[in-house]
Parts: C-alpha cells; sequence; structure tokens
C-alpha cells in the first residue's frame, strides 16, 4: 500500500467510521468515504454500488449494516476488485453461544462476516467493541441522556463502555501499520460502569442526569410512546438484554494492546464534548 491510494470507508458518514475517516485525513492519508449520503454513493442494498466504491482501493474500514447484513458477498466483490487488507467492525460478543438466552448466538450477521473475512485470502483485522460510551452522547441514549433520566432496563448491570475515538485509532492502526493481521481486537473501556455511575458522571460534568431502572415492557412501551417503530423497539430490547445479565460487564484490552495506552474514560469523553 501507498500513502496515495484511498482508503476506504464503508460507513463513514457514522460513529465510529467518522472519526475513522477523520484520522486518516489528519495522516495525510487519500480517504475514500462511501454510505448512502456521502459523494461517494454506497448501498448494501444496492451492489450495482459496489463497485465503484472499490474501484482503485488496497484497504478498507467496513462498518456492516445490521439491519441486511451482507458482508460476505461485499468480501467477495472487494477481493475481486483488488482489495488487499479490510478492518472489520463487529461486536463483542458474538462468538459467545450464550449470549442470548432464546437462540443461538453464532450464525448471525456479525459472524457470518467475521468467518467470510478470515476465510478470504484478504490481509484482515475484526474489531470486537462492547457497547460505545458514544450512546449516551450521540447514539441510541442521548435522547435519554437529554430528558435527563436514563430510563433503562438494565438496572444495576454495568458495562466498561468504550470511547469510539478508541475504536478509530485502533482500526486506523490496523489500516496503516503492521502486526495486526488476522488479529480480532476485544475493545472496552476502563472501568464497567453502571447507569446509576453513567448518570452521576454526566451530572459532575454539568449535565444533570438520573437513572430510573424499568423493566423491559416498560422499556418497549415507552419507545413506542416515543414513535418509534415497535419492531425497531423490540430490537433493541434484544440487543439490551445480554447487556441486562451482565454479559458485558468484563474487561478486554484491545485498546492497550494496540494503543499502549489505557482506554479513555468516560470522564475524559465527557470533557471533549464539544
Ligand atoms: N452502538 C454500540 O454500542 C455498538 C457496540 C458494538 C458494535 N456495534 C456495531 O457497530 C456497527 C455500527 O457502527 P457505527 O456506530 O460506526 O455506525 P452508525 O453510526 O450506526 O452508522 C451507520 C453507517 O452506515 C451507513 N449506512 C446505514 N445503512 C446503510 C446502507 N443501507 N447502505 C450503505 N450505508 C449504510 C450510514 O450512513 P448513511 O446513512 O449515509 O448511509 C452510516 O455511515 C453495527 O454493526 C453495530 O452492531 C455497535
Amino acid at each position: 500500500m501507498t500513502n496515495t491510494d484511498p482508503i476506504l470507508v464503508i460507513g463513514g458518514t457514522g460513529t465510529t467510521g467518522r472519526r475513522v475517516a477523520r484520522l486518516l485525513t489528519e495522516q495525510g492519508r487519500a480517504v475514500r468515504v462511501a454510505s448512502r449520503t456521502s459523494a461517494h454513493r454506497f448501498d448494501w442494498s444496492d451492489p450495482a454500488t459496489w463497485d465503484r466504491a472499490l474501484d482503485g482501493v488496497r484497504t478498507a474500514y467496513v462498518v456492516p449494516n445490521d439491519a441486511d447484513p451482507r458482508t460476505p458477498d461485499l468480501i467477495d466483490a472487494a477481493r475481486d476488485s483488488g482489495l488487499e487488507r479490510m478492518v472489520l467492525l463487529s461486536a463483542r460478543g458474538n462468538d459467545d453461544p450464550d449470549y442470548y438466552t432464546d437462540r443461538p448466538n453464532l450464525d448471525n450477521g456479525h459472524m457470518q462476516g467475521e468467518k467470510a473475512l478470515a476465510g478470504s485470502g484478504l490481509e484482515w483485522t475484526v474489531l470486537r467493541p462492547t457497547w460505545f460510551t458514544q450512546n449516551f452522547t450521540e447514539g441510541f441514549f442521548a435522547p435519554l441522556v437529554a430528558a435527563g433520566d436514563l430510563r433503562l432496563p438494565v438496572h444495576d448491570a454495568a458495562c466498561p463502555y468504550v470511547d469510539t475515538d478508541d475504536i478509530a485509532e485502533v482500526a486506523v492502526a490496523a489500516l496503516t501499520g503492521d502486526g495486526h493481521l488476522g488479529r480480532v481486537y476485544e475493545m472496552s473501556g476502563p472501568r464497567p460502569l453502571t447507569p446509576g455511575e453513567v448518570a452521576a458522571a454526566f451530572t459532575a460534568a454539568g449535565t444533570p442526569l438520573t437513572h430510573t431502572p424499568i423493566s423491559m415492557d416498560e422499556f418497549v412501551a415507552a419507545q413506542v410512546a416515543d414513535g418509534i417503530p415497535e419492531e425497531v423497539a423490540l430490537i433493541w430490547a434484544d440487543v439490551l438484554g445480554p447487556l441486562a445479565r451482565g454479559r458485558e460487564s468484563h474487561l478486554s484490552t484491545g485498546v492497550e494492546e494496540v494503543l499502549g495506552r489505557p482506554p479513555r474514560s468516560l470522564e475524559d469523553t465527557l470533557s471533549r464534548r464539544g
């Protein structure tokens, strides 16, 4: 790879991809952001848009589409078009058959993508983060923060939420550096936090926040009352299940392993808010 080859960032307008694209640009790399709304249009549901995005690219960061996972097809197309290296975003827990209580977890979209990549012949790195800290500041939980009360069905279950700036730094290291090929990096923040501790950190940082534990049924009903389609609210309830059962409470070392420093804390994330 030379510094003039564009690095493709699929999902480059989203939470991690935006940060990956920014870091690469700051390093003087050529970047091609690809999504439905980017200048370089890429639509997971329209493979006719894939070739143009992949044209002339040898390295790519890929954010999969959970709603309609087609990562294995993209990997085939990318290899055929000359891609050499892919860094794939996945999620922690996917290799754990007991992650969900009601169904096996080894054949979901993330695992299908991981398996296809491992067997592709490409140079590859997989990133498996826990829940993002930025869910609270710019993602799904941000409206609850804005309303001043984390009404979540996770009770006192802790999670070492990971800062997506750390994920992006790890991604860039794997995209541009040596020593990360064939590696699966599990990543977390430095400390498991209960929702009450998250609320206390926001409050200390100047955003008053409480935590009210609610049941899953109450959570779904509240989402629907806020205009979220019921099927979407049920998907969120489903993915919150393992978090609520404490399956995300453990620490992972990927950030420190790759970056040689501890992961950013929630306090650090909040101090950097614009
Ligand atoms: N949130 C968490 O706590 C967490 C934790 C672990 C793993 N993950 C995984 O992280 C991934 C999401 O990553 P993220 O948060 O960086 O992204 P994100 O903020 O959810 O943004 C999604 C990106 O994909 C693009 N996109 C959506 N639908 C598309 C389509 N049909 N075709 C082409 N592009 C499409 C969006 O851009 P356009 O709208 O412009 O198309 C955007 O750039 C998921 O796979 C999730 O499982 C999330």
